[in-house]
């Protein structure tokens, strides 16, 4: 795939205003602040392509960037408190409804903190996408706040906590590093040519 081909596709506000499906999807879901935006910047190295903030809930809508014959899907974080209660409906409805589509969901990226341990909804949501059945993959961001040693039991750490078999692939990252970011290219490689 090549990473140098994408440009903004469009941003929908509430999931009914999604189109169909017409490319496979590689969708970025993970609590607000967890580095979503950064992390499609880094994959694409275009340092605006999605807009990133140090403050949460920054990406408000559902972003979709059209990359090589595939679909790049920035979501809107969970579990950010400090927006008004219609917002934070607009919001779940958003991710949910997401989900809920028949699309076609080519890998989604689960990004949790490497720093602390998954938080509820972290849970919840892997939860929904083994229930759910579709194709996951687990990202730690933030990588770089972290020492070699303290990675490697982070890591385990939480493959205990989300009890994750073999089969699930996590992978540390770092945006601002760039650690782990070719074998996360590697993986959405190759669910795409799956
Ligand atoms: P929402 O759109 O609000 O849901 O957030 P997001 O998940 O898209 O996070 P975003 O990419 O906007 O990044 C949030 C903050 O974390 C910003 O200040 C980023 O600079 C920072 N950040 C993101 N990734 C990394 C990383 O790998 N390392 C470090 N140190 N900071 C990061
Ligand atoms: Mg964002």
């Amino acid at each position: 795939m090549n990473y140098h081909n994408v440009s903004f596709a469009a941003a929908y506000g509430t999931s009914g205003q999604l189109p169909a499906s017409t490319r496979p999807e590689v969708a970025f879901v993970g609590r607000s602040n967890v580095g979503k935006s950064s992390l499609l910047n880094k994959l694409f190295n275009r340092k605006k392509l999605a807009k990133v903030s140090s403050k949460p809930g920054k990406t408000s809508t559902i972003n979709f960037f059209n990359a090589e014959n595939s679909h790049f899907v920035d979501l809107p974080g969970y579990g950010y408190a400090q927006v008004s209660k219609s917002e934070k409906v607009r919001w779940a409805e958003m991710i949910n409804g997401y989900f809920e589509q028949d699309r076609n969901f080519t890998l989604v990226v689960s990004l949790i903190d490497i720093r602390h341990p998954a938080t509820s909804l972290d849970v919840q949501m892997v939860e929904f996408l083994k229930e759910a059945e579709l194709p996951f993959m687990i990202v730690l961001t933030k990588a770089d706040k972290l020492s070699k040693s303290q990675i490697m039991r982070q890591k385990a750490a939480l493959r205990k906590q989300l009890s994750f078999g073999p089969e699930t692939e996590v992978v540390a990252c770092s945006s601002e590093s760039g650690l782990g970011i070719d074998e996360l290219k590697k993986a959405i490689e190759r669910h795409l040519a799956e």
